[in-house]
C-alpha cells in the first residue's frame, strides 16, 4: 500500500514524520511531491521517501494526502483529474474545503475523508478530526485512522462539526502558545530568565492538560481546588474573568468558525 503525499510543508512533513517513526510505515512506500519547497523534498529524501517529479507520479500512490493550503487547493485538484482515481483514497487535511468541495473538484466517485489535524502532530500530540463520503466504506476510515495514530488521536465527527473544531482544535494550538506566552512574559517581569520562564509556563500548561486528560473532574472542580479562600489564585481568577478571559476566547473561536465557513 503506497501513501503519496502533495506538499511538503509543517503539516505533510510532520505526517511523513509520525509514519515513520511509528515503524509502521516503510519510507520506501511513501511518495512525494513538492515542487515549491526544496527543503521539504530534502528532509523527506533523507528519510528515505520517494520524491516524485510531478503531481501524476504521486498520484500513482493507492492513498493520496492533499496537504497544500486551501488556497491552491483548486488548482490541485483540477490537475488531478487527470489521474484515474476510482480505486484510491484522497485524503485532504485543508482547513475549509469541505466534502462536497472535494468531491466536485476531482469529480464524483472518490473516496474521500476529510481531515483536520492540528500543528502538535510536529510532535505526536495532534487531535485530529475526520469526516468521509458515502463512497467510504471501514476500511478507508481505518486507513485513516491509522495513518493520522502516528500522530496522536484521532476521531470521527460530523462534517457540519467541522468549522468548530476546525477552531477549538486546529487552530486554537496558537490561542495556547499565545497563553504560554504571556505567562512567561509575566514571569520575566518577575524577575525569571524568559527560555526558564518559558519552561515552567508551558509545563504549568501541559500538567493542567493532563489533569483534565486523565482526571474524571470538572475543569471548575479544579479551579475550585487551586483557590483557597482569601488566597492568592482567586484574585487572579478574578481578574482574568474581568478582563474578559472567557469573552475573548469564545471571539477568537467563533471568528475561526466563521472563516471556516467562509471558505467552504
Ligand atoms: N499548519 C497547521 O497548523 C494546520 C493545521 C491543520 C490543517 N492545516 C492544513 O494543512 C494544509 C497544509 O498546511 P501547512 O501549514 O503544512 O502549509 P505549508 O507549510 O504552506 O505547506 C504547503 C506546501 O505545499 C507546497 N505547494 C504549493 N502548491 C503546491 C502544489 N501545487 N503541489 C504541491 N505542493 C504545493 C507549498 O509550497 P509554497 O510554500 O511555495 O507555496 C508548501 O511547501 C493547509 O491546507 C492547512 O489548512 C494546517
Amino acid at each position: 500500500m503506497k501513501h503519496g503525499f502533495v506538499g511538503l510543508g509543517n503539516m505533510g512533513l510532520a505526517i511523513i514524520k509520525g509514519m515513520i517513526d511509528s515503524r509502521n510505515y516503510p519510507p520506501g512506500d511513501i511518495l512525494a511531491y513538492d515542487p515549491y519547497s526544496a527543503a521539504g523534498r530534502a528532509a523527506v529524501a533523507a528519510m528515505g521517501v520517494e520524491v516524485c517529479p510531478s503531481l501524476a507520479a504521486v498520484a500513482a500512490a493507492d492513498i493520496l494526502l492533499l496537504a497544500v493550503k486551501p488556497q491552491v487547493m483548486p488548482s490541485v485538484l483540477k490537475d488531478l483529474r487527470a489521474s484515474d482515481l476510482s480505486k484510491k483514497l484522497i485524503i485532504s487535511i485543508a482547513a475549509g474545503r469541505s466534502l462536497t468541495f472535494l468531491q466536485e473538484g476531482l469529480g464524483h466517485g472518490a473516496a474521500i475523508i476529510r481531515v483536520m489535524p492540528n500543528i502538535n502532530a510536529k510532535v505526536g500530540a495532534a487531535i485530529s478530526a475526520f469526516a468521509a463520503t458515502s463512497h467510504c466504506g471501514e476500511a478507508h476510515k481505518d486507513a485513516v485512522r491509522a495513518l493520522f495514530a502516528t500522530v496522536g488521536t484521532i476521531v470521527e465527527l460530523a462534517e457540519e462539526h467541522f468549522s468548530i473544531f476546525t477552531a477549538v482544535a486546529g487552530s486554537s494550538p496558537a490561542f495556547s502558545y499565545m497563553y504560554i506566552d504571556a505567562l512567561a512574559r509575566a514571569a520575566v517581569r518577575g524577575g525569571i530568565p524568559k527560555a526558564k520562564a518559558l519552561e515552567i509556563a508551558a509545563s504549568a500548561v501541559y500538567g493542567s492538560a493532563k489533569m483534565i486528560l486523565e482526571g474524571n473532574e470538572h475543569p471548575f472542580a479544579l479551579v475550585d481546588q487551586v483557590c483557597s479562600p482569601g488566597g492568592t489564585t482567586i484574585e487572579g481568577v478574578c481578574r482574568l474573568q474581568e478582563c474578559g478571559f472567557e469573552s475573548a476566547v469564545h471571539k477568537a473561536v467563533a471568528a475561526v468558525a466563521l472563516k471556516d465557513a467562509q471558505l467552504a
